[in-house]
């Protein structure tokens, strides 16, 4: 994503570089880097199964009615759950319905899985998102200076958690939040739909996500991240609704995703200019496989920017479809503005 406007031309040429730097990292690293990819064949998930114990989001007052909120529900049941961590772990289960919510905090040896027919619906309430300080390698808010709103579903100092479901939905309503930045009205920077932070074994995978207000998936100074199966719409006239960022990481795997969105499908990061140097925390040993992207005025893969951190290690293999171009880009915006 970038932070000042650039012509089409120069963004393309940014992405054939992205792609270039890539296949010169696929092709020259030796030995060392094959043994890393090993390592990355290896990590196992807990599978949906796995926990051993359970419970459903009604059964904490929760209400599928795209009205009442659910923030306290979903705070209720995962601090209910948390007790379960080193017992086995438990899942919540988010039954059909459409669930609206504020934020809500993840905690470790869980599993939040949405059934194919739950929709999460971001709330547009302002007071429905605390707001947290800025990310350390960042040193502000991306959108303002300052403090921004946590993310739809947060997570800090976890291990072992799964986001999944049999592609249900999460939607972040993000159209309210676009039109708030685009005229300059928002105090914090905007949320994210999924953030989680200094964790490990964390896999996202089997979801369908759209209109996020900013950034997607947000996975930061965690390893072991497996991003897997996802689906990701937004218009692609919306500001910076970047698919997965993953940002200062080790060991992150992204396969099977489909994005369709307003700004890079994919934008590797580690920090902002000097703060980010200073936290010096690189994203390394990426692979992306079998990525679809459909991303006509940014790119497919970015490297950058805010990468002061450095990148090392990043591989990119079998692309379908990779479809970035200007009269595809002019189909869908007159598509877009035709609605
Ligand atoms: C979620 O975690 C953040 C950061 O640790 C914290 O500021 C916020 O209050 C937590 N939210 C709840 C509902 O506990
Ligand atoms: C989370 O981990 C980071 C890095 O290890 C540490 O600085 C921070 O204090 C931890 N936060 C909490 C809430 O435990
Ligand atoms: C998931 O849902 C999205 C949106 O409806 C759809 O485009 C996608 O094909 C679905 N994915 C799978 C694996 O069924
Ligand atoms: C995602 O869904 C596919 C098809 O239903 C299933 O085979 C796969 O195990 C699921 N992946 C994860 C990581 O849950």
């Amino acid at each position: 994503m970038k932070l000042w406007k650039t012509p089409l031309t120069s963004q393309l040429s940014e992405t054939v570089m992205a792609i270039i730097v890539v296949v010169l990292l696929v092709t020259t690293k030796g030995v060392k880097s094959r043994k890393a990819r090993e390592d990355l064949d290896y990590f196992e998930y807990c599978a949906m199964s796995c926990r051993a114990h359970s419970a459903s989001l009604a059964e904490f007052g929760g209400v599928g009615d795209g009205s009442t909120s659910n923030t306290k529900a979903f705070q209720a049941a995962i601090n209910h759950l948390s007790q379960y961590q080193s017992d086995g772990g438990a899942q919540l289960f988010v039954p059909p319905g459409k669930w609206l919510t504020g934020s809500f905090n993840l905690t470790s040896h869980f599993t939040l899985y949405l059934h194919k027919d739950a929709v999460l619906l971001a709330s547009q309430e302002e007071s429905e998102w605390p707001v947290i300080k800025p990310l350390p390698s960042y040193g502000r808010g991306r959108d303002t200076e300052g403090g921004r709103f946590i993310s739809l579903i947060f997570g800090t100092n976890l291990t072992d958690v799964v986001i999944t479901g049999d592609n249900g939905t999460i939607d972040g309503q993000g159209e309210l939040w676009w039109q708030k930045f685009k005229k300059g009205e928002l105090k914090y920077t905007r949320p994210y739909l999924i953030e989680i932070m200094y964790s490990e074994n964390i896999q996202i995978s089997n979801l369908t996500l759209i209109n996020s207000p900013s950034w997607n998936v947000h996975p930061v100074y965690s390893s072991n991240v497996l991003v897997q199966g996802i689906t990701i719409l937004a218009p692609v006239t919306s500001p910076n609704t970047d698919g997965i960022n993953p940002d200062s990481c080790t060991n992150t795997k992204i396969e099977d995703c489909y994005i369709v969105s307003g700004d890079d499908c994919i934008a590797v990061k580690s920090g902002w200019d000097q703060y980010g140097i200073a936290f010096g925390m690189p994203t390394k040993q990426l692979v992306i496989r079998r990525l679809t992207c459909i991303s006509p005025f940014s790119a497919v893969i970015a490297l950058g920017s805010e990468m002061s951190g450095g990148i090392q290690d990043v591989r990119a293999e079998t692309f379908w479809p990779l479809i970035q171009n200007q009269e595809l880009g002019s189909k869908l915006l007159w598509e877009e503005e035709a609605l």
